[in-house]
């Protein structure tokens, strides 16, 4: 049997596997890469080796993020950057983010092999934090390249809030010798960045069912994000009576089921979802009441208006149930993402490559999965292109993508580079 080279589709899956198992997982078993944990710094390493390997020079910025570059026809000329994240949620699959810096190399490393170079340098950014899977905040990274952390966050409060571990992001940053305040002068200039573009898997149905590898990203969903606390009173669960107990879970397990009831019923809303990801009572042992439960709420719409009104609703039904439970509530808000519309000259651009590779016209679909693009696109125009991935799942990991379809997405990303040249 006559052995063959992998393509660059079949190297670039095989790379984003070999990062979905320790060490560049904390966790055994499992894909768990949240911000700046061991798995996170071991994968910065291995692909930052990927990036000097495709002809790019490379360093991390004051926000931990991983920037690659290959230099255009002359020095210090602005770029086209490409970007995704490097983290992942808790028990994630191997492709979501990764998927996007890794296939970015691809396309590097063929230009490189040629010596083709444009007259703008190609960088490749992995974000830190996407997923907000470590701390109760996300995109601190992403805000920080594009000049929004400070608005967003002008007191650095970020900072201070915490893991599951009790580690703050300041104690975190400083273990890599950086700070959440340095973390603003990540920022790039205006002048320096011509666009943004973003591969990512689909995280949905739509391509798989209509046969196609690849689709572009006419905009994405709108977001916002709480936490909720819950306060009422332990007990001991032998003693004390139904009628007098103030049992925060029973009042959250109401409003989780308000929270799928406002989402489901909502008439005409397009793209409405909202969801409660992550529930903890506290003490959370057999024999006592819960005292206290904090949980999480996500809720996202195609308008913001659509968004809003659901989470108007939620929150007022939530006040209901705490009032009639004599529970104590506290809404703190986490996110709040516009809507955001890709660029048009730039979709038109990635219609014109996903067409030349794939020979049918390209299909354009929103994302309802939040990315770095959102908030890439207060720096510069931004584009998506996405991947069909299997049966559309994603944060999971049973998330797949054919390594064909990776094959054309590195081909699309290759024609994409040449129309934005002009070539
Ligand atoms: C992250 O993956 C998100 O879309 O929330
Ligand atoms: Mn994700
Ligand atoms: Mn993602
Ligand atoms: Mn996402």
């Amino acid at each position: 049997m006559v052995s063959r080279d992998p393509s660059p589709g079949e190297r670039a899956v095989a790379r984003c596997n070999q990062l979905g198992v320790p060490p560049f997982s904390d966790e055994t078993g499992l894909l768990y890469r949240p911000w700046l944990g061991p798995g996170f710094v071991a994968t910065v390493e291995a692909v930052a080796q990927w990036m000097r390997e495709a002809g790019m020079s490379v360093r991390e910025d004051a926000a931990a993020n991983l920037i690659g570059r290959y230099e255009g026809t002359t020095p210090d000329a602005p770029a086209l950057l490409f970007g995704s994240h490097l983290d992942s949620v808790r028990d994630g699959g191997r492709y979501d983010g990764m998927l996007g810096v890794i296939a970015a190399i691809e396309v590097v490393a063929g230009f490189h092999a040629h010596g083709e170079r444009f007259p703008f340098a190609i960088e490749i950014i992995g974000f830190g934090d996407e997923e907000g899977s470590r701390f109760p905040v996300t995109m601190l990274t992403t805000r920080a390249v594009a000049g929004v952390l400070e608005e967003h966050d002008p007191n650095a409060a970020f900072a201070e809030l915490c893991d599951a571990n009790g580690i703050n992001v300041q104690q975190a940053l400083a273990g890599m010798g950086l700070t959440p305040r340095g973390m603003m002068t990540a920022r790039r200039r205006r002048e320096d960045v011509l666009a943004y573009v973003e591969a990512h898997i689909e995280q949905g149905p739509v391509l798989e069912a209509e046969g196609r590898a690849l689709g572009v990203v006419s905009g994405i969903a709108a977001q916002r994000r709480f936490e909720i606390r819950l306060h009422g009173q332990a007990g001991h669960a032998g003693t004390m009576a139904m009628s007098l107990r103030r049992d925060a879970l029973t009042a959250a397990s109401e409003m989780v089921l308000a929270v799928d009831r406002v989402a489901s019923e909502a008439q005409g809303a397009e793209g409405l979802v909202a969801t409660v990801g992550s529930l903890r009572p506290w003490p959370g042992v057999v024999n006592v009441v819960p005292g206290d439960v904090t949980f999480t709420l996500d809720v996202r719409a195609g308008t913001e208006r659509q968004r809003d009104d659901a989470v108007e609703a939620i929150i007022t039904a939530m006040g209901d149930i705490a009032a009639r439970r004599s529970i104590e509530l506290d809404l703190i808000p986490r996110e709040n993402l516009a809507a955001t519309p890709c660029d048009s000259r730039l979709l038109g651009l990635m219609e014109r490559a996903v067409a030349q590779v794939t020979g049918q016209s390209a299909r354009v679909l929103v994302s309802g999965a939040g990315h770095d693009a959102m908030i890439m696109a207060r720096l510069a125009p931004m584009v998506m292109l996405f991947i069909r991935c299997e049966k559309g799942i994603s944060h999971n990991p049973a998330e797949a993508v054919l390594p064909a379809d990776v094959d054309d997405t590195i081909a699309a990303l290759t024609a994409f580079v040449r129309l934005f040249a002009g070539n």
